[in-house]
């Protein structure tokens, strides 16, 4: 796909993978709508961003359900439509289950779930009215397996699978595609911002995140994937990408494996 003249709606763009992302698509002729809760740093984006005047920004906070819609309709009236939503806006979790209160499940699920679903079907009626539209899901290799200390986010990603799937299904005949990416560790503030077993910030750097590949890598990679409208794809280094096969062909060898990732 070309990219040219196309409006791109990338929530989570106030850093990290959503950030990169905007940058990155910003090199071609694209219009974008950039989202996430921190209008300061959203404008920052904007002006790193080639072409700043072809960049709107609009903040949202993907846990309020009830303003999706004046937002949809606010990005529709930015450059005349939406071509591409980028469901990218999350939280993760660094917690064991027993310790962590239902409001902090509650609170994953709102942002990673609800919110990605929500924005998303708000958008749905203007995609289906003009026959065209893409929708990308940035899920995760926790969407296709799970370890410990991350049982809402897997669950909340898991879930996004089964919803998208679905969906796809249901807008073939409409000419609109959904595309689901994995990622693997990526090296953002993703494990700094995940969420304690009380809500509060873990605020560590994880080696694994640490270590894991550059936004920028993962954004080339992404929109590659975007352009060719592929179903779903994992995208990371050879651990995470391997535990997505083991989990599908030899499940109790990664189970093995899982159980013995150190917790404390
Ligand atoms: N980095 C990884 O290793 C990795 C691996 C697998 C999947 N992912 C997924 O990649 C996506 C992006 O994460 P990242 O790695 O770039 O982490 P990040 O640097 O922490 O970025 C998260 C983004 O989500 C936004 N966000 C968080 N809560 C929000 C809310 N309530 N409403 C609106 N926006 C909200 C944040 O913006 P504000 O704070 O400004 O609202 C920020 O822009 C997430 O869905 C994450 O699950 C990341």
């Amino acid at each position: 796909m070309n990219f040219k003249n196309k409006t791109i709606w990338i929530t989570g763009a106030s850093s990290g993978i959503g950030k990169a992302l905007a940058l990155t698509f910003s090199n071609q002729d694209v219009n974008l709508i950039i989202s996430s809760r921190n209008e300061q740093k959203l404008n920052e984006v904007k002006k790193q961003c080639k072409q700043p005047d072809k960049v709107k920004v609009l903040p949202i906070d993907l846990s309020e359900f009830s303003s999706f819609e004046d937002k949809v309709k606010t990005a529709l009236s930015l450059f005349n439509g939406v071509d591409i939503l980028i469901n990218n806006g999350g939280i993760s979790q660094r917690s064991l289950a027993i310790d962590t209160q239902l409001k902090v499940d509650q609170k994953i699920f709102e942002v990673n779930y609800f919110g990605t679903i929500g924005l998303t079907k708000a958008l749905l009626p203007h995609f289906v009215s003009k026959k065209s539209g893409q929708i990308v899901v940035i899920s995760s290799v926790m969407g296709k397996i799970g370890t410990p200390l991350r049982t809402a986010y897997a669950a909340s990603k898991h879930a996004l699978h089964g919803f998208f799937d679905s969906l796809r299904a249901e807008l073939y005949n409409d000419n609109i595609a959904v595309t689901i990416i994995c990622p693997g560790y990526v090296n953002t503030n993703v494990s700094k911002n995940a969420l304690t077993a009380d809500g509060s910030k873990h605020n560590i750097d994880d080696e694994g995140n640490a270590n894991g590949m550059s936004p920028e890598d993962f954004s080339k990679k992404a929109i590659r994937s975007i352009s060719k409208q592929k179903q779903e794809i994992v995208i990371g280094g050879l651990k995470e990408t391997s535990a997505v096969y083991l989990k599908r062909f030899f499940p109790s060898i990664l189970s093995n494996i899982v159980r013995k990732v150190n917790v404390t």
